[in-house]
């Protein structure tokens, strides 16, 4: 049989012609008086491709004739211009070979299915249109992550997943033991006996590991999983997720902002380029706003404004919040999207947050009241990077971690940092499926990883 050829190089050779050969699964079969459609995708791109198969092949009626949606097939034929609408191409069957055939109570017949249901048949789901489409547009996000940091010679640190430190200080983690949790039930736990010696967890952040290689080596980046025991049951939130966190010495909050401004830009614009078919799906199907949305984010200026002019903007704004607005809260989501949508009507950076909201690790500016943070804010998403400028200096950094409640001991290594050759510099992290929702208009971040962690559920 000669050489499997994919969709997409199919429907890209611009004219019929000559023999393909393509495998792949059945979206549909269509039988009709001796003759046979099969809409067959093998995943390369948005499209399928058409296979008329006559009723004079050997095998027609004992097995073309009786396939059914999900069945695996491998076609050789010839590639014709097709007369039917929708298509540019079909192929016209010589060999119709069934590699695996599917019962007939195959979960996706061609309908629509609610989003709610294709979680729950996950190993099924990424067949369809929609998430086919979610996984292209993640790998080429993935590959515009890469391209960006490369171009300006970032090197990419491979963080650990398992960590004794809270960076983000708020508890949110999964602790990873080999001590059997019935024994200790009841009684304080001693971790001294336990695999690590001491109490791990699943890490919520790289950032700390990549300050280390940022000291080293001047420009990083991570791009791995993360975890979060958050209980946020909402359409933002993931338990596992990925995160990308770039680290530069040398650099201060603007630079960060800059950079940050810079990447989402980049991803945009590349998987834009990369996934033409795929966005057109997103933005006709998901959200008519996709691509001008994007457009628009790539075109404009992102705005930046302090945490306390957003606090005044929002105490002046004619609406009623569910949750109350006061200088030294948290923004909530409603707060950043009244902010990026209503107000400023683009991307907005907020920056200087006050210090007691915040993490030990941000610079303490002078007033002291606040840290040098910056959140980037996008519409429907709200904060789609969180970053800061580091305190680099020992004092403060001391005051800081005593303030916060933790013990010098577990930083020894970070303030070393401090001690040995500390320069300023500057970091953010941004969550993948934040940009990869962003980009298709997904209304749930559950719907833009193929297998999602949330409270109560962990299958596949
Ligand atoms: O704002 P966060 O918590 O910042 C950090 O972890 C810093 N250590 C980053 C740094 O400075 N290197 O998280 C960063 C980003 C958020 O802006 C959001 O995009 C994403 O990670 N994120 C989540 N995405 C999905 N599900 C969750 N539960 C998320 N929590 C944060
Ligand atoms: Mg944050």
């Amino acid at each position: 049989m000669s050489a499997v050829e994919s969709v997409k190089a199919i429907l890209q050779r611009g004219a019929a012609g000559g023999d393909v050969a393509v495998r792949g699964w059945l979206r549909s079969a269509r039988h009709s008086k001796g003759l046979t459609f099969l809409d067959l995708t093998d995943g390369s791109c948005f499209s399928g491709i058409q296979v008329v198969v006559d009723g004079d092949l050997p095998n027609y009626a004992n097995e073309v004739a009786s396939l059914a949606t999900g069945a695996a097939v491998s076609v050789v034929g010839e590639l014709v211009d097709s007369p039917a609408k929708g298509q540019a191409f079909e192929i016209h069957a010589r060999e119709v070979e069934v590699v695996g055939s599917a019962d007939p109570d195959y979960p996706l017949q061609k309908k629509r299915h609610s989003f709610e249901y294709l979680r729950t048949i996950a190993h099924l789901r990424l067949r369809t249109n929609t998430f086919g489409a979610i996984l292209r547009v993640r790998n080429a996000a993935s590959m515009a992550v890469r391209e960006f940091f490369d171009a300006r010679g970032f090197i990419e640190l491979h963080p650990p997943v398992i960590t004794t430190q809270d960076c983000e200080g708020a508890g949110e983690q999964f602790r990873v033991s080999t001590l059997d949790p019935a024994a200790a039930m009841g009684k304080p736990v001693d971790y001294s006996g336990d695999f690590f010696g001491k109490a791990a967890y699943l890490t919520v952040s790289g950032q700390l590991e990549a300050e280390i290689a940022a000291l080293a080596l001047s420009n990083v980046y991570t791009f791995a999983p993360t975890f979060r025991a958050e209980d946020s049951n909402t359409s933002r939130h993931l338990a596992e997720f990925w995160m990308i966190e770039p680290e530069m010495a040398f650099c201060a909050l603007e630079g960060d902002m800059d950079l940050a401004e810079a990447f989402l830009k980049h991803v945009f614009a590349s998987v834009m380029n990369a996934c033409p078919d795929d966005m057109e799906f997103f933005n006709q199907r998901i959200d008519k706003t996709v691509l001008e949305s994007l457009q628009h984010v790539i075109d404009s200026p992102f705005e930046r404004i302090s945490y306390s002019e957003a606090v005044e903007i929002l105490e002046r704004a004619d609406l009623d919040f569910e949750f109350p607005v006061k200088w030294g809260l948290n923004l909530q989501s409603e707060h950043e999207r009244y902010l990026t949508e209503k107000h400023i009507g683009r991307p907005v950076i907020v920056t200087d947050y006050p210090t007691d909201i915040k993490p030990f690790y941000m610079y303490v500016n002078d007033d002291p009241r606040t840290v040098r943070a910056m959140d980037v804010l996008v519409p429907r998403i709200g904060e789609i990077v969180g970053g800061s400028q580091r305190e680099d200096r020992l004092d403060v950094l001391k005051q800081r971690i005593g303030a916060c409640g933790l013990r010098e001991e577990d930083y020894w290594w970070y303030l070393d940092l401090r001690r040995y050759g500390s320069v300023p510099h500057s970091g953010f992290g941004v969550g993948f499926e934040r940009v990869v929702q962003f980009m298709t208009g997904m209304a749930n971040i559950r719907d833009v990883i193929p297998f999602p962690r949330v409270p109560g559920y962990a299958e596949f």
